[in-house]
């Protein structure tokens, strides 16, 4: 069996977890033959192997014996540059850099195409449950309705402490940087981002289209309250952030990042700490759900083994769903129904909203309840960054083929 020499790229929490899951793995028949990192002097003073380490990707990439790019740095755009040249070379890559696949999968793919070389990336979207590859091979048929999930595990950590412990918002944000589940710039999760990239590759598994971040609703859960805490707990659900893909009709899907009251007949209600959990819905077969770990150094590592793995059998994302010509199209053109909490921004005369179903006006805070289109949130994006505002979905049903 061949075997497979790895040039790594990245020796953080994840590029650690890879040398340590793949020293367990046998038969993967693998091993890590250099490490690329950015700085160099930090990993050579205390390791026993200083030789394996470079600060010079020309190191990795000109050596005959690497077959294999794993990618696990933090920065996406270096990360970018890092796997095009790993695909021009015909050197197969496993990445779990979320921020550079969003960003850059149809070029990804078609450099995939075009120079016959494989990328996988399931370590890109929760850690280690196995979304992606799910996705793309068992639901690929019609009956797949929604992809939804808790999706970012720092956030949830933090929403778990803040909602279930009573703990600071603060503290709670530097206890989950501390183990390890925050990104490196916690406004990354903080604001949504890392859930909204790993909604994008999710969509384009789940319904065969890429939507560029930009065009996608997103809103953290950096200024919620205390009052938003009182107000969920009152209703008997939780607050937590929320991802989602769904069809809204035959033709069209729409998608969004938002913080949603989560009532506890949901799977995603007992999904806690830094857990994540995707719920799967089509017709015929209704709910299904999938928990687990959705970072850290040894999950994550599990899903990138698993991509190695996958790689020895010659596994490749087709993109089937891309060629279908019944594929829907992304619209924002869909109504919700928000809670959005205010002081002294004034939200009802600022957002068009269709309909409003409750008001409460205090001297310490206001909040509505309306049903308002994904559009117009889009367009008062800004707005909503006021930081005496924060702003939650409350779920809708779109289409329920099966009644
Ligand atoms: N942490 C998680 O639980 C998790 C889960 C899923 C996916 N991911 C993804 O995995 C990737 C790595 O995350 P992490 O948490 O392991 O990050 P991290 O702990 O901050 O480590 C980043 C590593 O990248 C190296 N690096 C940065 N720029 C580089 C460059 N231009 N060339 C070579 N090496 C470079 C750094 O080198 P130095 O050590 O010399 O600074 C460091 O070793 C990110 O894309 C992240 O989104 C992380």
């Amino acid at each position: 069996m061949k075997h497979l020499n790895i040039g790594l790229f990245g020796y953080g929490t994840v590029g650690r977890g890879i040398a340590q899951v793949i020293s367990r793995a046998k038969n993967a028949h693998a091993g890590i033959g250099r490490i690329c990192v950015r700085n160099l002097a930090k990993h050579t003073a205390d390791t026993d192997h200083p030789e394996l380490f470079t600060d010079n990707a020309d190191d990795i990439f000109n050596d005959p014996n690497i077959n294999l790019i794993v990618e696990v740095i933090d920065n996406a755009e270096a990360a970018w540059e890092i796997v095009r040249r790993a695909l021009v070379n015909g050197m197969p890559v496993v990445t779990g850099n979320k921020a550079m696949v969003a960003r850059h999968l149809p070029e990804l793919i078609e450099l995939q195409r075009e120079h016959g070389t494989p990328l996988l990336y399931d370590a890109s979207s929760c850690g280690s449950i196995p979304v992606i590859r799910n996705l793309e091979e068992y639901y690929d048929n019609d009956l797949l309705l929604e992809v939804k999930g808790i999706l970012n595990g720092s956030t949830n950590y933090i929403l778990s402490r803040v909602f279930d412990h009573g703990e600071d918002y603060a503290a709670a944000l530097a206890k989950a940087q501390e183990l390890g589940f925050a990104e490196s710039d916690p406004s990354f999760d903080i604001d949504g981002l890392d859930a909204l990239f790993k909604l994008i590759i999710i969509t384009v598994h789940a319904v065969g289209t890429y939507v560029p971040p930009e065009k996608i609703f997103t809103y953290g859960i950096g200024h919620i309250h205390e009052s938003d805490i009182r107000y969920a707990r009152e209703k008997g659900v939780k607050i937590k952030l929320v991802a989602q893909v769904v069809k809204i009709s035959e033709t069209q899907f729409t998608m969004f990042v938002m913080p949603e009251f989560v009532s506890p007949s949901k799977y995603i209600y007992s999904v806690d700490d830094e857990y994540n959990g995707v719920v799967i819905r089509g017709e015929c077969y209704d709910r299904q759900f999938m928990f687990g770990k959705g970072a850290g150094a040894l999950p994550t590592a599990s899903s990138i083994l698993s991509d190695i793995m996958a790689l020895r059998h010659d596994y490749r994302y087709e993109y089937k769903k891309m060629s279908y010509i019944d594929r829907p199209e992304y619209t924002d053109d869909v109504l919700l129904r928000i809670y959005a909490r205010y002081t002294g921004t004034n939200l009802p005369a600022l957002l068009p909203t269709v309909h409003v179903h409750e008001q409460y006006i205090s001297k310490e805070s206001n909040y509505i309840v309306a049903d308002i289109r994904l559009r117009d949130l889009i367009e008062c994006r800004a707005i909503l960054d006021a930081p005496d505002v924060f702003i939650a979905n409350i779920p809708q049903f779109f289409i329920d083929k099966d009644n």
